[in-house]
């Protein structure tokens, strides 16, 4: 050999044993590490598309929460009662009147079903579906919202079941063809949708899984968000808000409801009708929704305790994580960006997050004694997971005063490692922002210990 190959032949050598012990002290630090953190590489590409963001930990501005044992005069909670008749009632109201805005309480008179659709032999037998028009003044030319329900067809009881608001139409989450196509304006970047509106190319084109859902003995139903508001910024125009609005000298108020509240009070209108359906188990109706819609099923969950369980996939901003970190997306971006979700007061907090009286762990906080279950995804960085799980984790004192576990947990799980002790349920998982199958199998897991058998 000579010298010229011998020091090739060293220096392979060397490089071989560094990064065999890089690895190596690679795997001993994911193995002593306890709880999750983003990695640099997400953080940095994150920072590199959105330079204006913060994607790091050490970026956080310090900030203090308030605590929901306090009320807003400083008088301690100290008791469940005081919780509910004091400190629960003056935490909804701030969200209604800073962050989501104050839909009408009451169901509304002259509200009609129409159950337009039954096949007891659905999905080859599989399943009972029912499609279910409910018209909010009863007036034929009043707004209305179709609920698409599943039902498994052995069941011999009121079955527990899952609800969830859908971005492009009821006819996206199954291919059955016998789901009702819907009519309405519908986001252009919906599957097979032209000019705003569905085709028959949109079928199924945003399958829900029904089938294993079925198959764990729950119910689904759906409705399409933009039978209640479609979703975008035409001043309230559209959707349930002209008729519903409760203006003043011909004008909205600053804590007016916007289009996220529209949503949620739309899934109150649907428990309203799940109330009158002996096949569904309405004391047992899990609420979930993914993004924006996992925003809306929080407020649905805290402002209608008739939902039995909570549930919330990588809803970020505005939903989960806590806007006081402005971590990812912050309140300016989002009232920037989607101006019609919330009502104007929540504009205030543009920048000055630190004023708000409220913090989306309250939000939480206002599902006790019921189980509520948060999920991230650890490439969402926008939707900021550790906001997410802080929310929980300092919702928890609020459980534990009724006498319940929440979170039991210290700090951030694992990747992949669902967190199911207690009320309060949490994981992130592996991949980007969407609702997966894996995300599913928690929700159902976590449902057989809070819905089943009680
Ligand atoms: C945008 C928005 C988020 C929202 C998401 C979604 O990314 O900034 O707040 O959750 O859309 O609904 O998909």
């Amino acid at each position: 050999m000579n010298i010229k190959n011998l020091l090739t032949l060293t220096a392979c050598l060397m490089f071989l044993s560094f990064t065999t012990i890089s690895a190596l002290a690679q795997t001993q630090e994911t193995k002593s590490q306890k709880s999750w953190q983003p990695s640099r590489e997400v953080s940095d590409a994150a920072t590199r598309s959105r330079p204006d963001t913060i994607y790091y930990e050490r970026k956080v501005p310090e900030y203090t929460l308030p605590n929901p044992l306090v009320m807003a005069n400083g008088t301690k909670v100290v008791s469940t009662k005081m919780w509910r008749t004091k400190r629960r009632p003056e935490i909804l109201e701030l969200f209604r009147k800073y962050v989501y805005g104050r839909a009408p309480i009451n169901r509304p008179k002259g509200m009609t079903f129409k159950v337009f659709d039954l096949d007891r032999k659905a999905l080859n037998g599989l399943a009972v579906r029912r499609q279910v028009t409910v018209n909010f003044t009863g007036k034929p030319d009043g707004p209305s919202m179709d609920i698409l329900i599943y039902l498994p067809a052995a069941a011999k009881k009121p079955v527990p079941t899952f609800v969830f608001l859908n971005f492009y139409g009821n006819h996206t989450i199954h291919p059955d063809p016998a789901i009702k196509l819907s009519s309405g304006w519908i986001p252009k970047r919906g599957r097979g949708v032209i000019d705003h509106r569905a085709t028959e190319k949109s079928r199924g084109r945003n399958y829900a899984r029904l089938e294993r859902i079925l198959a764990r003995g729950y119910g689904l139903a759906t409705i399409y968000c933009g039978d209640l508001d479609p979703d975008v910024h035409d001043g309230f125009q559209n959707g349930v808000h002209p008729v519903f609005d409760n203006l003043i000298d011909g004008k909205r108020s600053p804590d007016a409801w916007a289009t996220i509240d529209a949503w949620a009070w739309g899934l109150s209108r649907a428990m309203d009708y799940f109330e009158s359906d002996d096949e569904i188990d309405h004391k047992h109706i899990a609420v979930l929704g993914h993004s924006r819609l996992g925003k809306t099923s929080l407020w649905a969950g805290a402002s209608d305790e008739r939902f039995a369980l909570v549930i919330s996939n990588n809803s970020g901003c505005g939903g989960a994580a806590l806007s006081k970190r402005q971590f990812g997306e912050t309140v300016k971006r989002i009232n920037t960006n989607f101006p019609h979700w919330f009502c104007d007061n929540f504009k205030k907090f543009n920048g000055k997050e630190n004023l708000l009286p409220v913090d989306q762990h309250l939000l939480i906080a206002l599902m006790a004694p019921r189980p509520v279950y948060v999920a991230s995804a650890d490439k969402d960085l926008w939707a900021d997971p550790r906001g997410e799980f802080l929310s929980c984790k300092n919702a928890e004192p609020v459980y534990h005063l009724i006498g319940l576990k929440g979170l039991e947990v210290e700090d951030m799980p694992l990747l992949d490692s669902p967190v199911q002790k207690g009320k309060i349920g949490y994981h992130i998982r592996t991949g980007k922002h969407g609702l997966t199958e894996y995300d599913w199998q928690q929700y159902m897991d976590f449902a057989d210990k809070h819905l089943k058998g009680h």
